[in-house]
């Protein structure tokens, strides 16, 4: 890990280049849908291909993802999701059935407001079986069920502070032997101080990485990820 001038240490910024030279056994081809030209709410198209890449590399059996929001992000892990000989729903994904007294920061209430009763893009994949929506305020889900059984976790639900460390708190419970990677959306969102701020902290005690012109922060065990080049 890096540390900085105190010697503290710190998040590590890295390239795209260098989550991409990360060996995975898969080949060159992903499926991609063009993003919705309405912007507020889902990832950026360099996030969706770190996010594709991340769950390779992590050989995903099962991936669960806090804050369904359309679905668009859900259907881009379910149409690239490994395939594997394994029964039942592999995708889990969790999002509000209400707002009613959920507490929000910047636009999120907005952004529920939509989530709330839309068919989710991931509702017209042929695998749609594959996915298990729960509707739940996140801070009442009991993460001891799914104790060690996710290889990529995605943080993307409510971006008020004790939302994102609860979420946090729960990922690691839930998160599987490695390789396993748990990924914070709106890392450096300047609407979210807070969540960027708690994201550095976090950094001085587990290794995480921020992946540069994106908002995405990850933590990944089991693989490693190759210094910068000097150039
Ligand atoms: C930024 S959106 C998710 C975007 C989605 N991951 C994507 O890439 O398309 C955040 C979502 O978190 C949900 N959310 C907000 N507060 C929540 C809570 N307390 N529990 C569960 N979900 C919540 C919102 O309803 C919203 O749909």
């Amino acid at each position: 890990m890096s540390k900085d001038k105190a010697g503290k240490f710190q998040l590590t910024h890295i390239r795209t280049y260098q989550v991409l030279k990360i060996e995975d056994r898969f080949d060159e081809e992903i499926k991609f849908f063009m993003p919705p030209a309405q912007g507020r709410g889902p990832i950026l198209s360099i996030e969706a291909i770190i996010l594709i890449k991340l769950m390779r590399i992590v050989d995903a059996d099962y991936v669960f993802e806090f804050g369904t929001f359309l679905g668009l992000t859900t259907r881009l892990l379910l149409e690239n999701l490994p395939d594997k000989k394994i029964e039942g729903e592999r995708i889990f994904t969790l999002d509000l059935p209400s707002i009613e007294g959920i507490e929000f920061q910047g636009s999120d209430a907005e952004t529920a407001k939509d989530a709330i009763g839309s068919e989710r893009k991931y509702m017209k994949s042929k695998k749609k079986n594959l996915v298990n929506q729960i509707l739940q305020d996140c801070l009442t889900f009991d993460e001891q069920q799914y104790k060690g059984k996710f290889q990529l976790i995605f943080i993307d639900g409510n971006h008020a502070i004790s939302y994102v460390r609860s979420d946090t708190e729960k990922s690691f419970t839930m998160m599987a032997k490695s390789p396993s990677c748990i990924v914070w959306h709106d890392y450096g969102n300047p609407d979210f101080p807070e969540l960027t701020a708690y994201i550095e902290n976090l950094a001085t005690t587990k290794k995480i990485y921020h992946v540069e012109n994106t908002m995405l922060a990850f933590y990944l065990t089991g693989k490693d990820v190759e210094p910068r080049n000097k150039v």
